[in-house]
């Protein structure tokens, strides 16, 4: 059979690979019913005229029309009643291989799979059939590109086993929306042949077709990267919109909520369609709105960019968190402003530990406080009792001994020889008495400590100290020391004693050194010995105050020395350990008492 020759320009735009081969499956893209028809109308009409079968199953109007067109040309009536043409409705047959509304594989092999056997087996088997099937596009009419899709695939599986050539169409403004460009690859993927719309096989020359190919695939290109950039956006969306610690939102220009997420839901109460289009002044205390607070935020932030600002908010019940806010200007490119977005954070929790930590803080620093104060006093008391009972020895004491020398003396003028004897036995041991009171009251209190000033007491103690523990103690001066105030002497003394002291207990050392300067403004005692040194655990694990130290000479020393304003610094090695004291006296003329 043969077609009226005004048909040929569209006929030889076909694909050839469309007339009669098995396993073609092309997909037409129309805009005019008149060409889908034309075209659907050639494949079946060629396979009836070479006695093969064929198979229609489209819409009522495109049905008929199509049977109208092939009964011009062929016995139709001749092929029905042979069984190698069969029309189907499309609706209907979507019907019957769907399950719940969906296409059904185990359905379109039993409906559709047996229709093609039957048709073959009127042929003769020998020759494939040709198919017109547009069930996909009443799918995508119905809002389904999935079902749609599916489709394309059944055809596609039941080509495995049975031979014939489909010929499916769609309407090329079905997919006339920026976002249907994936739907429609997608739909090409499914096909072994595409036959464009007709804006491209009614092109006259072959220039002006590349040309078109040209320009649709810098579209595509570009639909690709819009698909693409919107599905990052979509991403981006639901992941901030689940986020449920943070509440991200956004604000108009002038601070009505524009979008809300899970967090801010969480957080504050409201849900996306009780607080879009509000004002964000509701989430702030009366007072505070009142105030201006929030306008004044969306001003510090429009004009610098970003603004950040922690307080109290208010819940959609009313009860009230304490948030850490975070609003960032939004411009477009020109720098107008577009918005805001806010991030807010719920920090009550964080606020309660900040101020639980700030007590304990402030009750460690009064018990510590209260504890210097303790050890002062304590010190202040050891001193006065020291001087008291220095003072009662050799005041009390020292003055009966020598009121007993006196006696003795008296009874070795007179009496036997024998008591003459003991009167002086005994008046030597009381002159040891004597001596040693003055010692022990010198050191609880040392008289030349007021009377002769610092120097001299320190020498005074140095040569004794090198007299009652063997060790060869130095001592270096200087000269023209001057005069301190009196609680500055009697501190710097006390360090002296229980500097060597310590290095008689601990040092193991045979010889140390003194040296008593003043320098700077200040009054400097250092104190060094060549002992083993002082162990790195206690001047490691000293802790501030020192108060971690168990002895009380170390600390009592340190607690003197701030007392006056002064340090105490410890310096040690594996040669020796130094203590030095300083205190701060100002210049010579004004720190002599
Ligand atoms: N010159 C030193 N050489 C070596 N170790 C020292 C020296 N001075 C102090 N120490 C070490 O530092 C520790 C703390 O000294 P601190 O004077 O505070 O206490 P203490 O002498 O043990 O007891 P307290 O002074 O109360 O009688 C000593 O126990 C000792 O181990
Ligand atoms: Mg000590």
């Amino acid at each position: 059979m043969a077609f009226p020759d005004a048909k040929l320009a569209t006929v030889a735009a076909l694909p050839q690979r469309l007339r009669l081969e098995p396993e073609l499956h092309a997909v037409q893209f129309y805009s005019k019913d008149e060409t889908l028809l034309d075209d659907a109308g050639r494949a079946v009409g060629e396979a009836l005229a070479a006695a093969g079968g064929a198979i229609v199953i489209a819409a009522d109007s495109h049905r008929e029309e199509l049977t109208e067109r092939l009964k011009q040309h062929i016995d139709l009536s001749a092929a029905i009643e042979q069984g190698r043409y069969v029309a189907l409705d499309a609706a209907d047959t979507l019907s019957r291989i769907e399950i719940g509304g969906f296409p059904a594989w185990p359905r379109f092999a039993q409906v559709v799979g047996a229709q093609v056997a039957r048709v073959h087996h009127a042929a003769g088997d020998h020759l494939p059939a040709a198919i017109f099937a547009e069930m996909g596009s009443l799918c995508l009419d119905a809002g389904s590109s999935d079902a749609a899709l599916q489709l394309e695939q059944f055809w596609n599986s039941l080509a495995k086993t049975h031979s014939f050539s489909l010929h499916c169409a769609y309407r090329i403004n079905s997919f006339s929306r920026p976002r249907d460009g994936e739907l429609f690859q997608k739909i090409c993927a499914e096909h072994s042949a595409i036959i464009p719309s007709e804006s491209y096989t009614l092109l006259p020359s072959e220039d002006q077709r590349i040309r078109r190919i040209a320009y649709l695939q810098q579209r595509a290109q570009a639909l690709e990267a819009e698909a693409a950039l919107r599905r990052a956006e979509e991403r981006f969306r639901l992941f901030i919109e689940a986020v449920q610690d943070y509440a991200i939102f956004m604000l108009d220009p002038e601070g009505h909520v524009a979008t809300w997420n899970l967090g801010a839901e969480r957080i504050k109460g409201y849900k996306a369609s009780e607080i879009v289009g509000k004002h964000f002044s509701c989430f702030y205390p009366e007072e505070d709105a009142r105030a201006g607070k929030p306008r004044s935020i969306l001003n510090t932030a429009a004009a610098e960019g970003r603004c950040e600002d922690e307080g109290w908010r208010v819940r959609k019940d009313g009860s009230k968190f304490w948030a850490n806010v975070v609003l960032t200007a939004l411009r477009d490119r020109e720098g107008n402003l577009v918005g805001f977005c806010k991030v807010t954070r719920d920090f009550t929790e964080r606020l309660a530990a900040q101020k639980s930590i700030e007590e304990s803080r402030r009750k460690l620093q009064e018990s510590e406080r209260s504890l210097r104060e303790l050890s002062l006093h304590l010190l202040h008391r050891q001193e006065e009792e020291r001087r008291r009972i220095g003072r009662e020895l050799h005041d009390s004491l020292g003055q009966y001994l020598a009121l007993m020398r006196l006696k003795l003396d008296a009874m070795q003028a007179e009496g036997s020889e024998t008591v003459q004897n003991l009167a002086a036995e005994c008046a030597g041991i009381v002159e040891d008495c004597v001596k040693e009171v003055r010692t022990l009251s010198h050191l609880l209190y040392p008289p030349m400590l007021e009377e002769m000033g610092l120097a001299r007491a320190v020498s005074w103690y140095t040569e004794g100290f090198t007299e009652r523990s063997g060790i060869q103690t130095s001592l270096w001066i200087a000269p023209n020391l001057g005069r301190f105030p009196p609680y500055v002497e009697a501190a710097i003394f006390r360090v002296l004693q229980e500097s060597l002291m310590n290095v008689h207990k601990h040092s193991g050392a045979e010889a140390a050194f003194v040296r008593l300067t003043r320098r700077n403004g200040h009054v400097i005692l250092e104190v060094n010995d060549r002992g083993k040194g002082i162990p790195p655990s206690i001047l490691e694990g000293r802790g501030p105050d020192w108060q971690s130290l168990h002895g009380v000479g170390l600390r009592g020393m340190n607690e003197r020395m701030r007392q006056l304003g002064g340090s105490l610094e410890l310096v040690s090695t594996p040669n020796g350990a130094t203590v030095i004291a300083s205190v701060p006296v100002g210049p010579p003329s004004s720190s002599v008492s």
